[in-house]
């Protein structure tokens, strides 16, 4: 336990910019459905703490009032009190009430963020869960990407992003705690959510249901930018790769290996779908959903052994050559 906690700060202080912020404040919602999930949290919280000080109350002061004094006589058994109608209907019928306040206020919300039918005008995204890494589609647009969803910022709330969740293999849980909730991505089922950042910015979010080795190392990233910005964002993500119309040696190498087999490259002969979709690779932040951030050195390290930085991930080490390496590198780093 210690050596875990020991080994997880270390872990910590080595992240770097680009990686760090991995929790982030479930007190500090920036979107409509977590306001509305913190207020029901605060909400549960406040009965509950007045539950607890009314029976911790009456049990200290019991207690208290009614502990052994000098004089008393130790040989007869207090008076017994049985059964009052009153005090038993109270006791059954306000917690009854209170469980139906509570479950009441949640079936709202969980309702209005789950299964709100989605007004025309808004962004779609469809996300698939892997092992242990988030495929991300925009139907409206016709491309893919993974772990970073850009979406348009929603100053009004007027501007909501659509995510439609599914599964790949197991159940993971889709967790961005400052804008909703956590909500399952179940194999052969389909669910909702919705979010609606009022700022741009980046929010940090995590799969929030064990789903194998690399369970705590795929974690996602929603990029809010200006409605303008994601606009062109988009646009550019639409288009194939910038160097897909020249052939290069490096290019050449890299169509040569299994690599193709599992990722896609708009324009290319890659179009495997078992990998994430490689087209615009250098626009992200991180490699490995978060692991290592996406720079040069990093880039090399993962590709000559993803199993190191992200042990038991289904990418192997392909034992390239130090010049297949190289080569590998340069033409992915062509995909911006
Ligand atoms: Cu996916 Cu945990």
């Amino acid at each position: 336990m210690f050596g875990h906690a020991l080994i997880a700060l270390l872990l910590q202080a080595q992240v770097s910019e680009s990686t760090e912020h991995r929790v982030a404040d479930i007190f500090k919602p920036m979107a409509s459905p977590a306001e509305a999930e913190k207020s029901i949290g605060m909400l549960t919280i406040g009965i509950t703490a007045g539950i607890f000080v009314v029976v911790a109350g009456l049990l200290v002061f019991t207690i208290w009032r009614f502990r052994r004094k000098a004089g008393d006589n130790t040989l007869q058994e207090p008076p017994q009190v049985y059964g009052s109608n009153q005090i038993e209907v109270a006791w059954t019928v306000i917690p009854v009430l209170i469980v139906f306040v509570l479950i009441g206020v949640s079936a709202r919300v969980i309702a209005g963020v789950e299964n709100a039918s989605p007004p025309k005008d808004v962004t779609k995204v469809t996300i698939i869960g892997h092992q242990w890494w988030w495929e991300v589609h925009y139907p409206d647009y016709n491309f893919i990407t993974a772990n970073e969803i850009h979406v348009p910022s929603s100053p009004d709330g007027k501007k909501a992003t659509y995510l439609q969740l599914e599964s790949m293999d197991v159940i993971h849980s889709f967790w961005l705690p400052q804008l909703s909730g956590k909500t399952d991505l179940v194999p052969n089922r389909t669910n909702y959510m919705w979010i609606d950042p009022k700022e741009p910015g980046t929010y940090f979010g995590n799969c929030a249901e064990y789903c194998g080795t690399q369970h705590a190392n795929m974690m996602l990233r929603v990029i809010a930018q200006t409605p303008d910005d994601f606009k062109r964002w988009a646009q550019a993500q639409q288009q194939a790769a910038v160097s897909a119309t020249q052939m290069t040696p490096d290019r050449q190498v890299f169509e040569s290996l299994s690599c193709v087999n599992c990722h896609a490259i708009k324009g290319t002969v890659a179009v495997g779908r078992f990998g994430p979709d490689l087209t615009h690779l250098m626009s992200r932040q991180t490699l490995g959903a978060g692991v290592i951030d996406n720079d040069k050195d990093h880039l090399k390290e993962w590709v000559n052994n993803p199993q190191d930085p992200k042990p038991g991930c289904y990418m192997p080490s392909l034992k390239l050559t130090d010049q297949e390496l190289t080569q590998v590198v340069s033409y992915l780093q062509t995909l911006k």
